[in-house]
């Protein structure tokens, strides 16, 4: 089970993963989670698919890769009201998974991935999250897109590169700077 979290823009590259993850060789269960602060500013053009499979709106992007998805507006306008990530945390508290058999990818605001981070953590549960960062040459030369990241068994930090390294990082390393 792949869950994906995403805020804003950050939906894009996860229908992309979502794509990749439903296809037939992979057929892998999804279910996405996206945040936005109004109906309004849902990610896609036709953000509220007709279908809503049982858990409340579907995003259109998703439900044609047939993911079931909810959607969190921080003005109730749409979906459950509050933050995607509570959302994301009460739906984890209501199912019963073995963590061994989920996964996170989260892609939006470093606030957002924070606590997705956080919440993964508490839960144990296998996290990668999508890193953004200003990239100047977007080739390890300029040095514009670092991110702190913690070292294994020290506390230490250094400084990986998300242009080379990244952009995703495992969610335990990663520093976050919210
Ligand atoms: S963008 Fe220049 S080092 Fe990453």
């Amino acid at each position: 089970m792949a869950l994906l979290v995403t805020g804003g823009m950050g939906a894009g590259p996860l229908v992309y993963l979502a794509k990749v993850l439903t296809a037939d060789y992979a057929k892998i269960d999804v279910i996405a989670f996206a945040g936005a602060k109004t109906k309004e500013e849902l990610p896609f053009e036709k953000p509220l698919d007709a279908i809503s499979q049982g858990l409340g709106f579907s995003l259109g992007e998703f439900a044609k890769y047939g993911i079931k998805s909810r959607v969190a507006t921080d003005d109730g306008s749409a979906g459950y009201e509050g933050l995607v990530t509570d959302c994301f945390s009460e739906w984890l508290g209501q199912h019963s998974w073995s963590v061994k058999d989920m996964i996170i990818y989260a892609c939006g605001p470093e606030a957002m991935l924070a606590r997705v981070a956080e919440i993964a953590g508490e839960k144990n549960i296998d996290c990668q999250v999508s890193m953004e960062r200003r990239m100047a040459c977007g080739f390890g030369v300029c040095q514009s897109c670092a991110v702190e990241c913690k070292v294994a068994d020290s506390s230490e930090t250094i400084y990986k590169l998300c242009c080379k390294d990244g952009p995703v990082f495992d969610s335990k390393e990663v520093v976050f700077s919210v």
